[in-house]
């Protein structure tokens, strides 16, 4: 069986890398992918991801079984409705389905229909009404742009200034553009996050281990929100009961109310959630497996990866399983600056040391050939699992030791929530 995936950075890696361990897959294509896959022996296609038609056109003439689809843009362009119209069979949620992702509103308004815990909230369009309910809610509060804005629309206000003033961005600035013409107002939700992933066929869902990702760039959740600078799974303080409630609160009512709405969801779901005193409660939907939380829960899955997509895309149970013990732990290397500017062209390590897995995600090859160089903000991940959080972590800082990081960064504390 040959396969596509969608998408090019360490998510696609680890998505694509545990699909070509399957002892039925020959070859794993990804498009565009990074050129960092290639030392895994992955297939790059150079097509684009909004190349819908001719990405339709690879999998027919290359007899592609099926495609997996990583990244939420790719979803919210309808990738899944234009590969279904041409008969493809193709792994992600309707452009329908990922409204949950791609309109914050949307998921408000399903979640309320459906009583999903989460945040209470107003959305407008209009700036002076935003800032007239502000006012009435007070401070700590949230401020959301409705639609994609690469994880970056969010703005957790501690002062009415502040999210008067992220709400003028949005409204009055265009700075999100269309995403950003309504905003979602909501309550600012005390208490620690975790996410929680599920392979979804409408209210069928096999649930993955739970996974904490740390999305601010610098030690101590300091410095700007990222697309996340390192993660584990699972979560050993995370209690079984805190999942099973968010199970039976959020994830069969949202499944079912999908199906209600005549948007029934296939793919990846992710639950954002922050666990209050009321229990948990949704943060946001995305309509895809995480990034960089991907990279560590996969690694933990002994099934055939393959076979348990193939048997969910026919309407079968799959047999999922997983590694039962320990925890698996990776640590993101980022350019100097991301997320906001950053220099390209660092030379990048290619080796590790014992189990230690490499990720990349922004990375490219020289002219001539030999050096694997850094071309984006997310560079590499290292990942690897350990009887604790605490003996990953130590693996993980004595490989990132040995490897020349000049121009680029990384946490020194990814897993101590775990630890303290
Ligand atoms: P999102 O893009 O929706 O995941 O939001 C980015 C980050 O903002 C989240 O990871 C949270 O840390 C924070 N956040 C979002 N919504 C809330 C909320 N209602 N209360 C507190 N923090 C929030
Ligand atoms: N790690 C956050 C995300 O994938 O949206």
């Amino acid at each position: 069986m040959k396969l596509l995936v969608v998408g090019s950075g360490g998510r696609e890696h680890a998505i694509a890398k545990k699909l070509l361990e399957s002892p039925q897959v020959d070859q794993v294509f990804v498009a565009p992918g990074n050129d960092g896959m290639v030392l895994d022996g992955l297939d790059l296609v150079d097509i684009g991801i909004a190349e819908h038609s001719r990405l339709i056109a690879f999998v027919q003439e290359n007899e592609i079984a099926w495609t997996f689809i990583g990244p939420d843009d790719a979803l919210a362009a309808g990738i899944v409705d234009d590969f279904n119209a041409a008969g493809l069979k193709v792994f992600g949620p309707s452009r329908q389905a990922s409204e949950l992702e791609w309109s914050k509103d949307f998921a408000k308004t399903i979640m309320a229909k459906y009583g999903v815990p989460t945040a209470k909230y107003s959305t407008f369009s209009d700036f002076e009404k935003a800032k007239a309910y502000i006012k009435v809610q007070g401070a700590p509060i949230v401020v959301k742009a409705d639609g994609l804005a690469l994880g970056k629309g969010v703005a957790v206000a501690d002062t009415v200034e502040q999210a008067v003033e992220a709400a003028r961005d949005m409204l009055l600035d265009n700075k999100f553009g269309d995403s950003g013409a309504r905003v979602v107002i909501e309550d600012y939700l005390a208490g620690e996050e975790f996410s929680l992933f599920a392979f979804v066929n409408g209210e069928q869902f096999y649930l993955m281990p739970a996974a904490q990702d740390y999305k601010r760039a610098y030690d101590g959740d300091k410095g700007p929100n990222t697309g996340g600078m390192g993660a584990y799974s699972p979560v050993p303080h995370l209690e079984q009961a805190v999942i099973d409630q968010a199970v039976e609160t959020i994830i069969k009512p949202i499944l079912s109310g999908m199906v209600a709405e005549g948007r029934p969801y296939l793919g990846v779901l992710y639950v954002g959630l922050i666990l209050t005193a009321d229990g948990p409660k949704v943060i946001e939907f995305n309509s895809r497996f995480g990034d960089p939380e991907t990279q560590t829960i996969l690694p933990r899955l002994t099934s055939d990866f393959a076979q348990n997509v193939t048997d969910i895309l026919d309407d079968k149970t799959p047999e999922i399983t997983w590694v039962e013990d320990g925890v698996t732990l990776g640590v993101v290397v980022a350019s100097d600056g991301y997320p906001l500017a950053y220099e390209k062209g660092v030379e990048l390590p290619t080796k590790t040391d014992g189990d230690v897995i490499t990720y990349y995600a922004g990375a490219r090859f020289a002219e001539n050939g030999r050096a694997l160089l850094s071309n984006g903000g997310r560079v590499y991940m290292l990942v690897t699992t350990a009887d604790t959080v605490q003996a990953a972590q130590e693996k993980i800082y004595k490989q990132l030791a040995t490897q020349k990081t000049d121009g680029l960064f990384y946490r020194n504390d990814i897993g101590s929530k775990a630890i303290k």
